[in-house]
């Protein structure tokens, strides 16, 4: 099928890129020339594991523009992928997919067209775009015919191209039996999983097919922010129990793969820590809230669930002092500055929140990033830590180092050599990943989140 992608961040990227791998024909529109010349150079604009090699494998089906022309009128897949950032009463800012939805509507082709809204938005969103389609072609004077959808993303940064390969579900709502016919059409291979892996992404064990859900515009709308919400309050949960565990002398390891394993709770987003950042989940439980609040609706659970997520970065603070006594004059060391590892993003990301707080307390604060160093020089050169790119560099003198962001090259660390760097051996692990016998054998004194050891 001829498909056209508007925008090109995580979503509209990853989208395009998977699709062009299954053989259809892509192209990729985005506003940012510099962006759409970074593309075609080959050059991918986010770092995102194994995007570039799908790129480069596709590139005879991928093309990338500024022009909404001649892409939307020979498409009979349109995808709206753009931002929809937060505004300061929690609703998201709609305004780059209005733009986005005038200009399909002025560009339309003859046949039919099924315009699919990837971007998250809130519920209603379908009949919206609509009306902004049949408004910019009423413009123009254009007669043409044309479907909304709503095809909700599920994919993490830092594994979405596993996570589009191979969904656990395609969620399609829609008023019109013949769009949603053209989604799964679009969607056979990764429904049917019947396509050659490419290289570095194997198929899960287990995955033979993907579920197709077709259900009305709001309900799929309503879905993508009930999945977002639900897993933030998963992550608040075992969290909020991971504090009883320190107090009790229990373990929040233990007590996530006791429950994790009843099926009906399930072990994925069980990781107590210092809880969840990125763009999705603060801007989606955000979102929902204040949807909710136009009818009337508290949504008790997701605010307690924000809520949770808001003091476990504060409960570092309260570590950190309650261990130090002062803060002011000393050097606090972090490892990880992105909201995850494998990726460079650092929307929401708790390591930049700490650094800030400890620094209004007066504190040195040098951080180190596998990835996101440069981005962080870049966006956060006032508020955020001293970058080092020697992760020595964050031990050295230390009064204590804490582990914010799980990447491999902090679990796999050389600890003795990085302890004996530090003037006190503190470390504070805030994913509860690091070994204790090892560090401890080390020499340090470890404080891990969630357990009362
Ligand atoms: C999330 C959802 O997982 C995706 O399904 C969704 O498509 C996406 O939002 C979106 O709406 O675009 P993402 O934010 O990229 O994906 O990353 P996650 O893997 O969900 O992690 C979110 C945060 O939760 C991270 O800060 C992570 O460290 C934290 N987390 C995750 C925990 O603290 N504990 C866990 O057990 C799991």
């Amino acid at each position: 099928m001829n498909v056209s992608i508007i925008g090109t961040g995580y979503v509209g990227l990853t989208t395009g890129a998977a699709l062009a791998f299954l053989g259809h024909k892509v192209t990729c529109i985005d506003i940012d020339p510099k962006k759409v010349a970074a593309l075609k150079r080959g050059e991918c604009p986010i770092y995102e594991p194994e995007l570039e090699n799908i790129l480069k494998s596709a590139r005879d089906r991928l093309n990338f523009t500024t022009e909404y022309e001649p892409a939307i009128s020979s498409s009979q897949v349109v995808f709206i992928a753009v931002g929809t950032p937060s505004q300061p009463d929690g609703q998201p800012d709609l305004s780059y997919l209005k733009s986005a939805a005038q200009a399909v509507g002025r560009n339309l082709g003859t046949g039919v067209t099924v315009i699919v809204n990837k971007s998250t938005v809130p519920i209603g969103s379908g009949n919206w775009v609509e009306s902004i389609v049949r408004d910019a072609m009423r413009e123009v004077k254009k007669e043409a015919r044309f479907s909304v959808v709503s095809n909700p993303e599920f994919l993490r940064e830092g594994s979405a191209l596993s996570d589009m390969l191979y969904p656990d579900r395609i969620v399609v709502g829609s008023e019109d039996p013949a769009a949603t016919k053209v989604m799964q059409d679009l969607y056979q291979p990764l429904l049917a999983q019947d396509f050659v892996e490419p290289k570095n992404l194997p198929r899960p064990k287990n995955r033979q097919q993907s579920p197709f859900v077709a259900t009305d515009l709001q309900s799929a709308e309503l879905i993508k922010y009930a999945a977002n919400a639900f897993l933030a309050l998963k992550i608040s949960f075992i969290n909020e129990v991971a504090e009883l565990a320190e107090k009790v002398g229990a373990n929040a390891g233990h007590i996530a793969r006791g429950i994790g394993l009843d099926a009906r709770i399930g072990e994925r987003f069980l990781q107590a820590g210092i809880g969840w950042g990125g763009s999705c989940f603060a801007k989606d439980t955000s979102a929902l809230i204040s949807t909710a609040r136009e009818y009337g609706l508290p949504m008790a659970i997701t605010q307690a669930a924000r809520d949770v997520n808001s003091r476990q970065r504060a409960r570092v603070i309260e570590i950190l002092l309650g261990e130090l006594r002062i803060l002011k004059g000393k050097k606090i060391g972090i490892l990880g500055l992105a909201f995850k590892p494998f990726t460079d993003d650092l929307r929401d990301a708790p390591a930049l929140e700490i650094a800030s707080r400890l620094k209004e307390r007066g504190a040195k604060v040098v951080g180190f990033d596998p990835i996101a160093n440069a981005k962080v020089r870049q966006d956060w050169a006032e508020k955020g830590p001293i970058v080092t790119d020697d992760v020595a560099e964050v031990f050295n003198e230390a009064d204590a180092v804490v582990l914010v962001t799980e990447w491999p090259e902090f679990t796999n660390a050389d600890w003795s050599t990085l302890l004996p760097l530090m003037k006190n051996k503190l470390i504070i692990d805030g994913r509860s990943v690091l070994d204790r016998s090892k560090l401890v054998a080390a020499g340090a004194r470890l404080i891990t989140l969630g357990c009362s050891a």
